[in-house]
């Protein structure tokens, strides 16, 4: 299960092909984004696929050992929260609950653009947020946010995610030059060996990704949409949640 700030996505996943089985289910995230209001939807959504078994759940924000610790894009409410005992109480099965760009970069590392990658990997998700995932050796180091460092005195994501695109009305070459300047400060702060882009913005990666001038060699996602459920089914099968 995949929630976000528009949509909570879910499908079965086979972890061998690293590839949804069959059609995913899509929901808009009920508004406010009250937990028992999402936890509703999440409990519809697998329930469509008669599932009983390990779930894992991506959560926009810092999630630890199931709690939410921040809600940049969700309903404050969730803040402290217990998001897998949450969903526990709805569907049969255990839950594995992780940040969503995590899980994002946890499918990429394992079937996409990072596959056999060692070193220092950024993984970057634009959306309505920025969400970031950063490996080393392979490693997931939980719940980095790079979205939200400060560059030229605001929030990184408030400038330069796909929404804020959408919202000012931006050419994809001017809000290129936005995740530039944003992937320069970034870059001020960690040298990694190579950085992914995703998040829906990633299908017209052709518009900006060639106009951006990083240090760092940058890659496009390659499971797309998909990212996020196929990396919360490893983080469930696998324990991988922080
Ligand atoms: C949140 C991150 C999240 C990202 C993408 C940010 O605002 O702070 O935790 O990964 O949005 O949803």
């Amino acid at each position: 299960m995949d929630i976000g700030g528009s949509g909570i996505k879910g499908c079965t996943v086979d972890l061998d092909a690293g590839q949804l089985v069959g059609e995913r289910v899509r929901i808009d995230t009920p508004q406010p984004s009250l937990p028992e209001a999402v936890y509703a939807v999440v409990a519809e959504v697998v329930g469509s696929f008669g599932w009983e078994e390990r779930i894992g759940v991506t959560f926009p924000g810092v999630i630890k050992k199931g709690v939410a610790r921040t809600a940049a894009n969700v309903d404050k409410s969730w803040l402290g929260t217990n998001v897998a005992e949450g969903v526990e109480q709805v569907v049969p099965g255990t839950v594995t609950t992780l940040n969503d760009a995590d899980a994002a970069g946890l499918a990429e590392m394992r079937y996409g653009a990072g596959r056999d990658r060692d070193g220092v990997v950024m993984m970057l998700t634009f959306g309505t947020g920025i969400g970031s995932a950063l490996f080393v050796d392979g490693r997931l180091v939980p719940n980095t946010e790079f979205g939200h460092i400060q560059v030229d005195g605001e929030d990184g994501e408030r400038r330069a995610s796909a929404a804020a695109r959408e919202r000012e009305d931006l050419s994809y070459p001017e809000w290129a030059k936005r995740v530039d300047r944003y992937l320069d400060v970034l870059e001020a702060g960690v040298w990694p060996d190579l950085i992914i882009v995703g998040g829906g913005v990633s299908k017209k990666a052709q518009k900006w990704v060639p106009l951006l001038s990083t240090r760092t060699p940058v890659v496009v996602a390659e499971l797309r949409n998909d990212a996020g459920i196929v990396g919360a089914a490893l983080a469930a099968a696998e324990d991988l949640g922080p």
